[in-house]
């Protein structure tokens, strides 16, 4: 490294010196090289004699001028243009290339596959133009892009197409003018040969609105479902926020070299492919799904970060956290609530957690960013809805959505921040939320400790709650947070008891305010049962000494799903406790009674949402069982995940077999309840897999061959694989030979390899890296082979012999040049040391320096390897 990345802090935010009102761009558009002509309209702001810096990356300058004339007042220093000697305002013209072919940090202008697109969030413009690179610069595009007409005959960009011709050279040209203000993050181009499924969305004020989406040729047959969901988002924000799309066109590309999931550019979104293709026999449920929520989450920034956008990336939850709330809520109403509840907590208390558990350890507004692109964390997405959700818990919907009113109507067409949205929501509703501000400046995962008291005398039921905050590697000390604490009373018949203290009754969300405080309620009459947290009412770790009766009481009269699934994962907590102890002493499972019937009361529940039952069937993943333990032991934790799905499938057999026959559904459609019954029915066939053989080989290769969609196929091969059945290495070759042509239905294979518990895992993922679907410059592929292998097998991962941490070095090393982003995300199990013992710490630290050593190593890299070393 020449020059040590500096880091910048949110405390030292200035306004802009100077503005770009205007900016006209012209793309020459060549692979190998491009020429780019901006010529903007800028301005000084205020009275100061400041030069004009511009970020900028890898460029080639070719001409500079002020105001038509060469200007040579110049300085190029680290990137940056720094321009002399201006006058107040003056249009500037910058002429330079780039080689989009060379880009193989996919951040900027470059190619993927034989198309050419761009990603330029957060800070990937520079890489385009020099240019004032910052969100609260907001300016009026035009764009012309030229380039040869065989290979690429569509030519898109933001906005409203104003012009098109044809050259004498064999080029054409298109021109856009997006009449929105916008910073140049949200700046777009696409240049390629796509089909296109058009189709259109009539507002509800009666504007047509001409949709159109682009992807590979041949593709069109897995376009439907991404279509639909875009229609559906369009009315589903009319209708639950009131907000109207605003362009004549919403165009989206799907692209399959993308290092994010997708970008919301304004009317024309960059998607990862993944999150846009689908046909029965390639997508699972899931995908269907996750294209529905990505779609929707893109569509919705169009207000909650493109009318409104972020003052500076530190305020990235503003459109993030808000966004993926918006996107959650929309995936509820319009399917599962409880499934969706389900899995944003999986989601928390899996990885968000880890994550503040770890040196990366921020609050969802960060205070110190080396590399902005290093903060697109679960901490900033998944606890930044967490916070929104808490506000619309305490405000609740009415409340709520005249917050989003006053929002829009204060900061609609600029540059806003968290602070400015929690003013809106505060002055809208008249609840202070003095306190609750904290939540944006804390980091880590508060404890909340509940104890109880019945006293059958008075009648009283009273609740002790306490709160605390460890330590984070960012922050040491840390203040009490505002947390609704969302609870229910049930009585032995399980029947909901009315809170009330005084003759008053009590609102179920308790606020929680102090280090400790206590509510009592009146009028109770017999011992009850708390179902507390609900629906996980703040991202916080419940602790409360749970009796298995009460959970197993939960488990069947809560009258919440999400409350019923959460006590069968307290009771399973309790269980993976206990035993992963038990191993580590050498000693086989003990799975109790209590608990291997409750889950046989499940699946003998006839009235129970099969979606429901399939969640709580479904076992934590190791990643989530280790966020029980303080120290890590995977060994441990894969030998436990393992055993007791053997006993609950011994234990089950006869039910596992009905339900797995009841569940069948005979044509495939996406359709909520069909998707619960495969979702139950394939829950089943994994624990049947680990059961008597000759019968779990039958079962498995049947579905396998017999399905006419992936969802099946896929579930029959992944229990094939989980349980190293026999017959394991055929289907996986089958499956090769099927699909060894298509990248995306390749990467559910390539991610099977990497977490297969074979104990020869490793050697098989390195064989694959000369697989013929595997590819080192597609970042698809390398997060569903290593990236799935360093996250997703703990076990091997971590194999004592230091063999897993070797070869994610060496991955690192080829990737830190080639994808900064990509390595980044893969090298966050490494960091994570602290988790681990003294063994795996040192192997774990040795690796890290030898990352730290590394030649022309990224910022990205750069800030979490010293983080982790500091
Ligand atoms: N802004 C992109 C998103 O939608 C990365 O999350
Ligand atoms: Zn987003």
């Amino acid at each position: 490294m020449t020059q040590q990345p500096q880091a910048k802090y949110r405390r030292d935010y200035t306004a802009p010196e100077f503005t770009i009102t205007d900016i006209d761009l012209t793309f020459e558009l060549d692979a190998a090289r491009t020429t780019v002509t901006a010529i903007s309209r800028v301005q000084r702001q205020g009275s100061h004699p400041a030069a004009l810096r511009l970020d900028g990356g890898e460029l080639k300058l070719i001409a500079l001028k002020v105001d038509d004339r060469d200007w040579r007042d110049y300085r190029l220093q680290d990137g940056a243009l720094v321009i002399d000697n201006l006058p107040d305002t003056f249009t500037l013209t910058v002429i330079n290339t780039l080689s989009p072919a060379a880009n193989t940090a996919l951040e900027g202008l470059y190619q993927s596959g034989e198309a050419l697109c761009t990603q330029c969030e957060a800070e990937g413009f520079r890489h385009i133009t020099w240019y004032l690179d910052r969100p609260d610069v907001l300016a009026r595009f035009t764009t012309k892009i030229i380039a040869d007409s065989t290979r690429y005959p569509c030519l898109l960009s933001n906005g409203n197409r104003i012009a098109q011709g044809e050259l004498d050279d064999g080029r054409h040209w298109v021109q856009w003018q997006d009449p929105f203000l916008k910073p140049c993050y949200l700046f777009a181009l696409v240049a390629g040969d796509f089909d296109v499924l058009r189709d259109s969305f009539t507002t509800r004020c009666g504007r047509e609105v001409a949709l159109e989406l682009y992807v590979d040729r041949g593709n069109l047959d897995r376009a439907g479902w991404a279509m639909a969901s875009l229609k559906n988002s369009m009315k589903w924000d009319e209708t639950r926020f009131g907000l109207e799309y605003d362009l004549d066109i919403y165009m989206i590309v799907a692209v399959d070299f993308f290092n994010m999931g997708a970008m919301e550019n304004k009317g024309l979104n960059i998607f990862n492919s993944k999150f846009v293709l689908a046909r029965a026999d390639t997508a699972t449920d899931k995908d269907y799904l996750n294209i529905e929520r990505v779609i929707g989450h893109e569509y919705f920034h169009n207000w909650t970060g493109n009318r409104v956008t972020c003052r500076d990336w530190f305020q990235l939850s503003l459109k993030e956290g808000l966004t993926v709330f918006r996107d959650q809520e929309f995936s509820s109403d319009l399917g599962s609530r409880a499934v969706n509840r389900i899995s944003n907590v999986r989601t928390m208390r899996g990885m968000q957690f880890a994550e503040d558990a770890s040196p990366m350890a921020h609050p969802i507004r960060p205070d110190k960013v080396i590399e902005m692109n290093n903060f697109y964390t679960l901490t900033v997405y998944e606890k930044g809805a967490e916070v929104i959700r808490m506000l619309h818990t305490l405000l609740g919907e009415a409340n709520f959505q005249k917050g989003m009113q006053l929002y829009f109507e204060r900061h609609d067409g600029s540059a806003a921040t968290c602070d400015d949205f929690v003013q809106a929501m505060e002055d809208a509703s008249n609840i202070d939320l003095s306190h609750f501000r904290r939540w944006y400046s804390q980091s880590g995962t508060p404890i909340v400790s509940v104890q109880d008291n019945y006293n059958p005398q008075t009648k009283q039921y009273t609740l002790t709650i306490a709160q605390r905050t460890p330590p984070t590697a960012d922050q040491q000390e840390k203040l009490t947070l505002h947390i609704p604490f969302d609870i229910e009373l049930y009585d032995g018949e399980g029947r909901i008891i009315p809170l009330q203290h005084n003759g008053h009754p009590v609102h179920h969300v308790l606020n929680v305010t102090q280090a400790q405080q206590t509510f009592v309620f009146d009028n109770v009459h017999s011992r009850p049962v708390p179902s507390l947290l609900r629906e996980f009412s703040a991202p916080v770790k419940l602790e409360y000494n749970w009796s298995d009766a009460q959970l197993t009481f939960l488990m069947r009269h809560a009258r919440n799903d999400f409350s019923r699934w959460d006590a069968a994962q307290s009771l399973l907590a309790a269980v993976v406790r206990f035993n992963v102890a038990r191993q580590q002493q050498g000693q086989p499972l003990s799975l109790p009674q209590h608990v291997a019937d409750a889950f046989r009361a499940i699946l003998l529940d006839e009235t129970i949402d099969p979606a429901l039952a399939a969640e709580i069937m479904t076992l934590p993943t190791q990643n989530e069982m280790a966020e029980l333990f303080e120290v890590i032991d995977p060994q441990a934790i894969a030998a436990v995940h393992d055993s007791l799905t053997r006993a609950l499938a011994q234990e089950l057999a006869d039910e596992l077999l009905a339900i797995y026959n009841a569940m069948a559904v005979k044509t495939y459609r996406i359709d909520h309840g069909d998707i619960g019954k495969r979702a139950l029915r394939n829950a089943c066939l994994r624990y049947l897999a680990f059961g008597e053989q000759t019968l779990a080989q039958r079962l498995v290769s049947a579905q396998y061959y017999g399905a006419d969609n992936m969802t099946d196929a896929i579930a029959a091969l992944s229990a094939a694989v989980a349980a190293q059945l026999p017959c394991a290495d055929t289907l996986m070759a089958e499956y090769d030979d099927k699909w060894h042509q298509d990248g995306l239905v390749m990467d559910k294979w390539l991610a099977l390899q990497a977490t297969s518990p074979a104990a020869d895992v490793l050697k098989r993922v390195r064989m694959l890296l000369t697989h013929r679907a595997f590819s080192m410059s597609n970042p698809n592929r390398v997060r569903s082979l290593i990236g799935a292998f360093v996250s997703a097998n703990p076990a091997a991962f971590h194999a004592p012999d230091g063999s897993g941490y070797q070869f994610l070095v060496e991955m690192l090393s080829e990737l830190n040049s080639r994808n900064p982003q990509i390595a980044s995300r893969l090298v966050e199990p490494l960091i994570r040391f602290k988790r681990y013992d003294e063994h795996r710490q040192t192997l774990m630290r040795t690796a890290l320096q030898t990352l730290k050593a590394l030649p022309n190593l990224s910022g990205d890299l750069y800030e979490k390897v010293m983080k982790a070393l500091a």
